[in-house]
């Protein structure tokens, strides 16, 4: 079964069809909201597969979880547990370079952690070697090949590769910190798909993430982060997002 979390702009979504409520606890405390068993019955589709997928929103069902108050362990946890064998995360970022402008929508390769504070391991324990994960690749290639295909028969451009940089939050960074990230090799800059991608990778479950570029990061374009840009940015790059789930859930692809 396919999982999606959402991010900002997705705290729920509303084109699934069946949709079954579960609440669930975890060792590791609640998942950010009850995760939705539900089906995408598209009947435009010959030999729809009508799979379940299960979904759930990172940041609460009414988007108040912030970034670094997000339970991911509970999250990947419940996901794992529910079943789930592939994760799709939906992320907005912001740019770090005018290469990417707002509404584009990026599937990373590459990924750097640089968060703090947060539970980021399912393994506080070395109970043998693999413990030590190997994470050279963050990113499942299988699954981004089938999105980027899905992409493709929808006629939705979604950029093939970048690094995304996860900073803490919940504010913005400052145009330093950009240049630094940069500097680094990021393109993209996030506060949310640390710890997920790593935990999602300790429980064995394949995970790629659509990026959603909602704003040029601090610097980056002149003047100051504007949330109704923010918003705008999100509304467009939501829309083409779903056209991209919604092939992959017919189960053409
Ligand atoms: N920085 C960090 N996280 C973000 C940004 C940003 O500019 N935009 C959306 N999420």
């Amino acid at each position: 079964m396919l999982g999606i979390i959402g991010g900002s702009g997705w705290s729920k979504i509303a084109w699934l069809d069946d949709v079954e409520k579960r609440a669930v606890q975890t060792p590791y405390g609640k998942p950010s909201a009850p995760l939705e068993l539900a089906r995408y019955n598209d009947s435009s589709t010959v030999g729809n597969a009508q799979e379940t997928v299960c979904f759930l929103g990172r940041h609460g069902e009414t988007h108040t979880i912030a970034p670094h108050k997000v339970n991911y362990q509970a999250n990947v946890h419940a996901m794992w547990e529910a079943g789930v064998d592939a994760i799709i995360a939906i992320n907005a970022v912001g740019a770090c370079s005018a290469a990417f402008s707002p509404g584009t929508l990026v599937l990373p390769d590459q990924i750097i952690d640089y968060t703090y504070g947060r539970e980021h391991t399912f393994f506080d324990t070395l109970e043998n070697f693999s413990s030590h994960v190997d994470f050279t690749e963050p990113f499942d290639l299988n699954l981004r090949q089938r999105l980027l295909a899905c992409a493709g028969r929808v006629d939705v451009p979604l950029h093939d590769g970048g690094t995304y940089g996860c900073t803490q939050g919940p504010r913005f960074e400052s145009a330093a910190e950009i240049r630094k990230i940069a500097r680094d090799g990021c393109d993209l800059v996030g506060m949310t798909l640390m710890p997920e991608a790593a935990l999602c990778r300790e429980r064995r479950i394949p995970v790629a993430s659509i990026c959603m570029v909602v704003n040029p990061a601090a610097g980056v374009a002149d003047g100051v982060i504007s949330m109704a840009d923010i918003d705008q940015a999100m509304a467009v790059a939501s829309a083409a997002v779903a056209d991209i789930l919604k092939h992959y859930l017919a189960g053409s692809i």
